[in-house]
């Protein structure tokens, strides 16, 4: 086994892969109204071609955690048969997925018959018309049956990821805790980052992990004793409250751009066109679609994948003054 480390120490053990670039809904804050030129067909990967790039990083690699993204990846129509053939690995990775929700409602409980352990689901407003607005479709009640679809199918902890953006729905987050607390969800606040397609991302509209617990702090939130690990999200508990598991209910903050968790960073990832992304905020990328389809053997695409995890930078740099967002915005990354 090679481990994916770099020069900072760090061991990849988690692996993102996008599988679309597309989406459903239209998020103000990721792209326009009229999507983005979404990726050809004949550049994705196969099914397969993503199924040997997963087996590679497990049985290789040392990866232990595969999250399936995208663009949205419910509408990935392999998308089964890929969770499927993750789970059959040996050693088994633990598998999740980062969705909007559109479509768990009838996906939930297949998926979790192919092996899928876990969901995040972004949740943005619990209001319908701000829900029109913000991703630019009606689709609320779809997603609000998406997150129920995943409890019942043991699709545990289900988290909801919020991004809150300032005059939008900065108002929302006791709101969405309450109702996270409800329904044994765990909400999680994100700051937004400078990933979005049409670059307008600035730092003062973005709402700050310190501005998130300051409106937080009604609930009385105490410190987790359970370490947070390489998690991105720092999390508190919610005197008062359970989970649907019966554990103390917890509230979680990503704070990227101002409270980087870089450091502790053990994340690699495969975008739907086959290439490998040593960080969110990579300048550059590793081309193992090319590799597959010449013929190279596993060696040769792990030792390539080895090599690009070398060169990742220590940190993002959003503050540094040469910061330059990366060419692909966080839709064709993945999440
Ligand atoms: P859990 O294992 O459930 O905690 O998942 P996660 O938080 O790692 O994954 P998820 O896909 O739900 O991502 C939640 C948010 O974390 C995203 O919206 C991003 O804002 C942030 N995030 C995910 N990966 C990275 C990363 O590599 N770097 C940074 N800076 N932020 C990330
Ligand atoms: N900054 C932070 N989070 C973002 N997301 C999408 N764009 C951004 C951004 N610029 C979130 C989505 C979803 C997750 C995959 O990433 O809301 O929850
Ligand atoms: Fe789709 Fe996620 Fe982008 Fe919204 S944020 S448009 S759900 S990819």
């Amino acid at each position: 086994m090679i481990e994916l480390a770099d020069r900072f120490g760090r061991v990849a053990t988690d692996l993102r892969v996008s599988l679309t670039d597309r989406c459903n809904l239209r998020c103000t804050y990721c792209m326009p109204e009229e999507g983005l030129a979404w990726l050809p067909r004949e550049e994705q990967l196969t099914d397969d071609e993503v199924g040997r790039l997963v087996r590679i990083g497990v049985t290789q690699l040392g990866i232990t955690e595969v999250r399936f993204t995208g663009g949205e990846p419910l509408l990935r129509r392999g998308l089964l048969g890929i969770v499927r053939a993750a789970a059959a690995l040996s050693p088994r990775p633990r598998l999740m997925l980062t969705t909007n929700g559109i479509g768990l409602e009838r996906l939930a409980a297949p998926l979790r018959d192919a092996g899928l352990d876990r969901v995040n689901v972004s949740l943005d407003t619990l209001d319908p018309e701000r829900f029109r607005a913000l991703s630019r479709r009606d689709r609320l009640p779809d997603v609000l049956r998406g997150l129920a679809a995943s409890a019942a199918a043991g699709l545990t902890p289900v988290k909801i990821n919020t991004v809150l953006m300032r005059g939008i729905n900065d108002d929302e987050a006791p709101a969405l805790l309450r109702f996270a607390l409800a329904h044994g969800y765990q909400l999680r606040i994100i700051e937004q980052m400078p990933l979005d397609a049409q670059h307008r991302w600035d730092r003062h509209s973005m709402v700050t992990a310190e501005e998130i617990l300051a409106t937080l702090e009604p609930f009385n939130l105490q410190a987790d004793p359970v370490s947070r690990g390489t998690a991105p999200a720092e999390t508190w508990l919610v005197p008062g409250h359970l989970d649907a598991a019966g554990e103390p209910a917890r509230v979680g903050v990503i704070g990227s751009v101002t409270r980087p968790f870089c450091g502790d960073c053990d994340r690699t990832r495969l975008t739907a066109d086959g290439q490998i992304r040593n960080c969110l905020f990579a300048t550059d990328e590793s081309d193992l679609r090319k590799l597959l389809r010449t013929g190279a053997p596993d060696q040769e695409i792990a030792e390539a994948w080895q090599i690009a995890m070398r060169g990742k930078r220590a940190g993002h740099g959003i503050d540094d003054p040469s910061f330059l967002q990366p060419a692909r915005p966080m839709s064709a990354i993945g999440g």
